[in-house]
């Protein structure tokens, strides 16, 4: 039997993703779809071994409750949400609950950071993990990253041999390698012995400190730093190397690239997903949801996703685009590389534009960068356009590369602007 891991933060982390996750938590945005953590999901029942999917954050339950009944209902396995009384990091949640992991003795469980994307090649991570004997504790799914980009990232050295991990460096100051790791593991239980002996050294030098121990909370572990670094070299860690599509999910723009991935993964392995109504002209891969209506004479596309209740008027053009849910675009408007949230109304002719941060697709192995949101003279840095919650925005305007807080209700134009 197999389990599933996947942290999903709390409501102090995804800040970048604001305005969207102020309405919603950043796990649950959706992307193709599908709230963003569901990908995850639909990787892990993938495998029929897998009996049970622990999402462990420190979000309050009532902000996952009706997304886990539904994906229980949905996907008939056991998942429940496990909330932190604080933010644990990366590993000091997994300690905590790890009665709850262990329970029903799995011979290995995956742990998944919520805020990446992927084809998740979860499969062939597990025959490599087993193939590497009793004695390996952790596989971590690794991919190429340039070499300025790398150190971001965590970075892996490994034996060319057999894969293991001889050195790791969570976010080096120096160059290390360019094998990063993409947060997705598989572990076997024996890494709650391991983990023990780390608690409690922390918990040592948290009394010394007489418990003000910076802002470390009392069981705060660090998967990557405390871990995963010291297993480096000890035969037990290993690498699993993919050139699958992969990318952290950490901004706002990074959702309108995930989205287009994702919905490029339908092609094969859900064609049902992607729009094919006759009646609306559709070009490359748009998602349309079930209960939003589109005129006959909007264009969606490529590389569009509308949630439900989205209302689209005659004439409208919407391109590399999330539209969520009941939001309602009026005739003839434009919308391109842009967010538009729960609720937004756009007067017709208007043009919503923003600037895509995609990887640089002259150069192998880039990443999506995260740029400041200022530049150097307090202006907006060019970004896709987002719209907060039930804002509104006015007939013939244009707004470009802006970001509007929920609510707002437009008078005029806007460029490279936030409007608070
Ligand atoms: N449950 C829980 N509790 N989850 C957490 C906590 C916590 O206190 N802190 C972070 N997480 C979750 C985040 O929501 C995210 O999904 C994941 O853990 C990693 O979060 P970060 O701490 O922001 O790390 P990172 O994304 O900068 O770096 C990690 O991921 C990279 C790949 O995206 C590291 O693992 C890097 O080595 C790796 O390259």
């Amino acid at each position: 039997m197999l389990k599933a891991v996947i942290l999903i933060g709390g409501p102090l982390k995804g800040t970048r993703f604001r305005p969207l996750s102020l309405d919603i938590a950043k796990p649950l945005f959706p992307v193709a779809g599908l709230p963003m953590i569901q990908h995850h999901i639909e990787a892990c029942i993938k495998i029929p071994e897998l009996k049970e999917i622990l999402l462990l954050g420190y979000y309050p339950a009532v902000d996952l409750a009706q997304f886990v009944m539904e994906m229980v209902q949905e996907y008939k396995i056991n998942i429940r949400y496990l909330q932190e009384f604080t933010a644990l990091g990366t590993g000091g949640g997994m300690y905590h609950f790890r009665d709850q992991i262990r329970s029903g003795n799995p011979e290995l469980f995956f742990v998944m950071n919520g805020d990446v994307c992927a084809s998740f090649p979860l499969e062939e991570m597990l025959e490599f993990h087993r193939n590497k004997g009793e004695s390996a504790v952790m596989t971590v799914m690794a991919t190429e990253a340039t070499r300025q980009q790398a150190p971001h990232y965590g970075c892996i050295v490994r034996d060319k041999d057999n894969s293991a991990i001889t050195h790791y460096v969570e976010k080096p100051s120096t160059f290390v390698s360019t094998l990063i790791n993409c947060g997705v593991y598989v572990c076997s239980l024996e890494i709650f012995q391991i983990m023990a002996s780390i608690f409690n050294r922390n918990q040592q030098e948290y009394y010394n400190d007489n418990m003000t121990n910076g802002t470390k909370e009392s069981g705060y572990i660090q998967l990557e730093r405390e871990v995963l670094s010291p297993l480096a070299g000890t035969g037990r860690a290993f690498v699993y190397p993919t050139t699958t599509w992969w990318s952290q999910l950490k901004s706002a723009g990074s959702a309108i690239y995930a989205n287009r991935h994702y919905l490029q993964l339908y092609r094969t392995h859900h064609p049902k997903r992607l729009a094919t109504d006759a009646a609306t002209t559709v070009i490359g891969d748009v998602y349309i949801d079930s209960s939003a209506t589109i005129h006959p004479t909007a264009v969606i596309g490529p590389n569009v996703s509308i949630g439900p209740g989205a209302n689209i008027g005659p004439g409208v053009r919407i391109r590399e685009s999330i539209i969520l849910q009941d939001a309602q675009i009026l005739e003839h408007t434009l919308v391109l590389h842009s967010i538009v949230g729960r609720g937004v109304r756009i007067g017709a002719w208007a043009r919503v534009e923003g600037t895509p941060c995609d990887p640089n697709p002259n150069k192998p192995f880039a990443k999506m960068d995260n740029p400041p949101l200022f530049n150097n003279d307090g202006r907006l840095n060019p970004s896709i356009t987002i719209l907060g919650c039930s804002v509104t925005v006015p007939a013939e305007v244009i707004l470009l590369n802006s970001i509007v807080l929920p609510y707002k209700e437009l008078t005029r134009s806007f460029k490279n602007e936030i409007i608070l």
